[in-house]
């Protein structure tokens, strides 16, 4: 469309013209104030009632409204006024200005509604058509997984907390009692994080949850009821059984007179709760440096009741968590004393057990977000 010169040709070029600073306010002004305003809100107001489609109102306003039109250029000239001048010539300037932009969206949505009833009238959009349903969304598979699973402890009496997943070399090994050159660090392959300052040692990805043992001991005393989920990380080559992200719940109770027993019976029930009531399960020993005694828990096959399945590889028995006694060394460390405490700690992968429940056969299912698969949970 062919736009008509600015509205206030005088102001306009008054305005831009290098140098006339002094001159600008007095020549606008004195000789006619209102009548400048006037002039740029006329035009604006007869082009804006001849705009007759939305690229012709688009260009209006940018004449009139945009950075370059009159009246911003008006209204950013106001500080150079002298304070009388400036209050009228400023409270009229807005007024317009609010003007505008209020008719410009009004004849905004009458524009837009006459195209969709032209579209609509054309045959291009058949309003008959039933609409499309809108998706819910749903908790991730792993995360439902997870809550049950604390909710499993939780019912026993335990309470969930968090702790970093930037962790340092201490939390993650030294207090665990797994020492530089030990062999468990070679099975939890680390990610390191650089720094240049490491007197108080690494830091890391954490590899595994059981950090929070002792970062909860160091600073609570007996009774102890905790479970701590979260995010770990090893440096793996994935497969369909491992990821280089894995979440872990970390399980840790101490108090007087805790034994094995209560390490079975807390397990039992969470199994029970997770995978049926009718659940068996069968500890074995097994080593962590955390823990002694310590013990691997598997429970009977859910799919051939221990008959022997893919599943279970022909085994019967699904293992499923570490567990044991903690350690007597780190209790004193934390400074408890081992004649009246003990405790029991148990570590599970929620991606494992989500895998067995749901029957998923591949880990890296879980985070490729596919849809088509996360759609079936
Ligand atoms: N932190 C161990 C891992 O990631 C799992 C574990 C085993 C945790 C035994 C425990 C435990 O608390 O008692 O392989």
């Amino acid at each position: 469309m062919a736009m008509s010169p600015p509205g206030n040709a005088i102001l306009y070029n008054a305005l831009l013209r290098p140098g006339a600073k002094t001159a600008r306010p007095s020549f606008i002004f004195n000789m006619s104030p209102g009548k400048t305003i006037e002039e740029i809100a006329q035009s604006a107001r007869r082009e804006l009632g001849a705009a007759s489609d939305e690229a012709v109102l688009e260009a209006w306003r940018i004449a009139h409204l945009g950075r370059k039109a009159s009246l911003t250029i008006f209204l950013r000239s106001l500080a150079e006024l002298a304070p009388e001048e400036r209050r009228k010539a400023g409270a009229d300037a807005n007024r317009l200005k609010a003007e505008l932009e209020e008719a410009f969206a009004e004849k905004r949505s009458q524009l837009q509604a006459a195209r969709i009833e032209r579209t609509v009238e054309t045959g291009r959009i058949d309003v008959t058509l039933p609409g499309r349903p809108v998706r819910l969304g749903r908790l991730h598979p792993i995360t439902q997984t997870l809550r049950e699973i604390l909710a499993a402890f939780e019912s026993q009496g335990f309470s969930v907390v968090e702790g970093p997943e930037v962790e340092l070399d201490y939390y993650n090994f030294e207090a665990l009692r797994i020492p530089k050159e030990h062999p468990a660090r070679e099975l939890m392959d680390t990610f390191y994080i650089d720094r240049a300052d490491e007197s108080d040692g690494r830091l890391l990805l954490r590899t595994h949850t059981s950090p929070n043992q002792v970062r909860f001991m160091e600073k609570h005393q007996p009774p102890i009821r905790i479970v701590v989920p979260g995010k770990t990380y090893r440096n793996e080559a994935t497969d369909p059984t491992h990821e280089w992200m894995i979440t872990q719940v970390e399980v840790l109770a101490v108090d007087e007179g805790i034994t094995l027993a209560h390490l079975k019976g807390t397990l039992f029930e969470f199994a029970k709760r997770i995978f049926g009531r009718e659940r068996k399960i069968r500890f074995r020993c097994d080593y962590f440096p955390f823990v002694e005694p310590g013990v691997d828990m598997a429970i009977d096959c859910f799919l051939c009741g221990g008959g022997g399945c893919r599943t279970c590889k022909n085994e019967g028995w699904i293992e499923i968590l570490g567990a044991g006694m903690v350690h007597p060394e780190i209790l004193t460390n934390m400074g408890y004393d081992t004649n009246i405490y003990t405790g029991f700690a148990a570590g599970l992968g929620v991606e494992r057990i989500a895998m067995l429940r749901h029957g998923v056969d591949d880990i890296r299912h879980f985070y490729a977000n596919d849809l088509r698969f996360l759609r079936q949970f």
